[in-house]
């Protein structure tokens, strides 16, 4: 797309010489002495979504699929295992209401005097395990008679033995029971399996296997090369937990944060809305067990120094599904469940929800600042409802930021009726998606350069350019799309004095679960790598500045002219200028570049280039760093810099004032 483009562009240059001249003879001039508008410390955010396998069987780090019997088939991810003439048996039972968040689980029978009866869980298309590494297994069992063990077995797909423990039940009622496994081999497609000893009976559930390297080595913890993926990207908020699932594919299936809190074993298991999607990328076997709920989104916002932006229901159902809605006059439960988060994120230890808190590790606030009001909604129907919920969170929690929606698209009849409307009734921040062609990301560049400064404040919630088509299996995440975001990008960090938050979407995706691309970060059992476009969101994120400056050539904004695209902003903590370009054209460019500022620079800066001549160009398992930022020498004559832009490449300066 790219190429096609910028060679008809190359084409009418080169018939116009004289242009080429002129342009290179006018400088790129940046206005440090005059910092404008502020940027906000949530410019640049993620966007977390339980969507192709990012939580369980992905950031969630437990190994085990269906731990508790509560799939839609109880015995989905497990098999019966019987060596020699076993005699054992094993049977679902199911408390229903006597349990009703965690009713069922497994009865075994066995008597090994002939052969050996086991249980193998197969992991989310199996199991990631590292040589040296300990795995903490627990279960929940009721021994009911009978002088029995469990003997562990961690085995690799040609049924080597990496690792092994075993463990002695007790008591005649239900307790839970821990041992740990190290395992002597690395395996990507590794699988546990529990071998009943002696002859006897017994109940067990919960059964659950985690890495000890969990991020900050925490037991119900994530995986940390995933967590760290993101602490990298010094992101400024998390926006947690999507996307479509926050509002079920109809009502019953929405996200209620309030079964996602407490007791891990007590937090109710849901089918995960992408399970059945998409036809073509069936997931039979995804569910949302909540082991990450929200005491978790909060606990990783503040660990990677993010703002945490819950998303709530507000009473609609995905309205590409069921379209299901609460009538309003039964609204109100909707609205008291963002009213007990505020309290369970900001309330003191002495409330309900604030003592929950407490309870599970964080009696100190989460300092929620800002809530978000249904997902991708539109119509009359949602704009009544988010009035609803403003109404009465303003009058309770007027210091909570309401963030609301304009739908799916970023135009159309849809959005400007969400726009018209939101605007009338003062929204705060409007959540804008753009899942277009890389062709539309360049050029809405400008998209906010004449927007009305009175209107409401922007957060491009939802972008990713499609190589393909939205929705298209076939997207890829290629430098092509990766850089016209960067070009687009350049547009949002130009216009912060009204874009105050971004985010790529959607964020994480498993090799082989996945439903959706493209996505941020790809991953398998044991390995992650960042894709060209996170390295985009990552060097825009890292190096925010905290004010924009001007940056101009003929007096004008960069926004395509000879392929280049511009911001420029000051780091009023550092004394940094910092400079952002685009080149989308596939020549080299030679620009002459002139620092206005009172103060002198550095002879010194830092660049650092991501760059490919090829807009094709993918990273990999393989080669993750095959599109990755390249560190540069820059050399600086006084207060002009003479800078040779890669063809297709983003460039990022540093330069130090003095
Ligand atoms: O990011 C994937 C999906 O795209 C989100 O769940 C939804 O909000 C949007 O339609």
């Amino acid at each position: 797309m790219i190429n096609k483009f910028f060679l008809n562009v190359s084409i009418a240059l080169f018939l116009t010489a004289g242009a080429i001249v002129a342009q290179k003879s006018s400088p790129i001039v940046v206005n440090a002495d005059k910092p404008l508008a502020a940027i906000q410390p949530t410019m640049y955010g993620i966007f977390f979504e339980d969507i192709n396998m990012a939580a369980d069987g992905g950031i969630y780090a437990e190994l085990v699929k269906n731990r508790s019997f509560e799939f839609f088939h109880p015995l989905m991810g497990w098999k019966e295992m019987k060596q020699d003439s076993a005699a054992g048996s094993l049977l679902v039972s199911n408390r229903g209401e006597n349990s009703p968040v965690n009713p069922r689980y497994a009865h075994v029978e066995f008597d090994n005097s002939k052969g050996t009866y086991g249980l193998t869980n197969f992991g989310f298309r199996g199991m990631g395990i590292k040589k040296d590494m300990k795995y903490h297994f627990s279960v929940m069992v009721n021994h009911k008679g009978g002088n029995v063990k469990l003997n562990l077995e961690l085995t690799d797909p040609q049924g080597n033995k990496i690792g092994q423990a075993t463990l002695v039940p007790g008591n005649e009622v239900w307790e839970k029971y821990t041992v740990d496994i190290t395992a002597t081999k690395t395996e990507p497609k590794a699988k546990l399996t529990i071998w009943f000893e002696g002859a006897g009976s017994l109940d067990i559930d919960m059964i659950s296997l985690f890495p000890d390297d969990t991020w900050k080595n925490r037991p119900n913890g994530l995986r940390a090369d995933l967590v760290q993926l993101l602490a990298d990207m010094k992101p400024g908020f998390v926006r947690f937990p999507g996307g479509c699932i926050v509002e079920g594919r109809e009502l019953a299936t929405r996200y209620q944060w309030k079964k996602t809190v407490g007791k891990v074993e007590d937090r109710q298991l849901i089918v995960n809305r992408w399970n059945t999607e998409f036809a073509h990328r069936p997931a039979p076997d995804y569910f949302q067990t909540f082991g990450l709920g929200f005491y978790e989104y909060f606990q990783l916002a503040e660990d990677i120094g993010a703002q945490p932006l819950p998303i709530l229901s507000c009473g609609m159902a995905c309205q590409f599904n069921t379209a299901e809605v609460v009538p309003m006059d039964m609204l109100d439960p909707y609205i008291q469940d963002a009213l007990d988060l505020i309290e369970f994120a900001n309330g003191s230890t002495s409330t309900a929800w604030g003592k929950l808190r407490a309870s599970m590790g964080h009696p100190e606030p989460f300092n929620l600042k800002m809530i978000g009001v249904g997902n991708e909604q539109w119509g009359p129907q949602y704009i009544e409802r988010y009035k609803a919920f403003h109404d009465t969170l303003k009058k309770y929690h007027p210091e909570i930021t309401l963030i609301t929606g304009t739908g799916p698209s970023p135009d159309g009849l849809l959005f400007d009726y969400a726009a018209t409307e939101l605007k009338k009734l003062n929204a705060e921040i409007v959540d804008e998606h753009y899942y277009k062609n890389p062709q539309w990301f360049l050029e809405n560049a400008t998209r906010y350069d004449n927007y009305d400064r009175n209107s409401y404040k922007i957060f491009a919630g939802e972008y990713a350019a499609q190589s393909v088509a939205t929705v298209s299996p076939l997207n890829k995440n290629n430098w092509n799309c990766a850089l016209s975001e960067a070009a687009f990008m350049t547009g949002l960090e130009r216009n912060a004095d009204v874009v105050y938050m971004s985010s790529y979407a959607p964020l994480f995706a498993h090799n082989e679960g996945w439903q959706w691309t493209p996505d941020l970060i790809w991953f398998n059992n044991l390995s992650s790598f960042g894709t060209p476009n996170y390295y985009v969101q990552k060097l825009f994120s890292v190096n925010k500045g905290t004010n924009v400056l001007s940056i101009l050539k003929d007096n004008k904004t960069l926004t395509g002219q000879n392929g280049l695209y511009a911001s420029a902003t000051f780091d009023k903590a550092t004394g940094e200028i910092i400079l952002k370009i685009v080149n989308a054209s596939d020549k080299a460019i030679t620009e002459p570049i002139i620092i206005q500022s009172a103060r002198r620079l550095a002879p010194a800066g830092k660049m650092t280039v991501l760059a490919s001549k090829n807009p094709e160009e993918m990273n990999s398992i393989e080669k993750p760093q095959n599109v990755a930022p390249q560190e540069k020498p820059l050399n600086i004559k006084g207060k002009k810099l003479d800078l040779n832009l890669d063809p297709l490449s983003f460039t990022v300066i540093r330069l130090k004032t003095m």
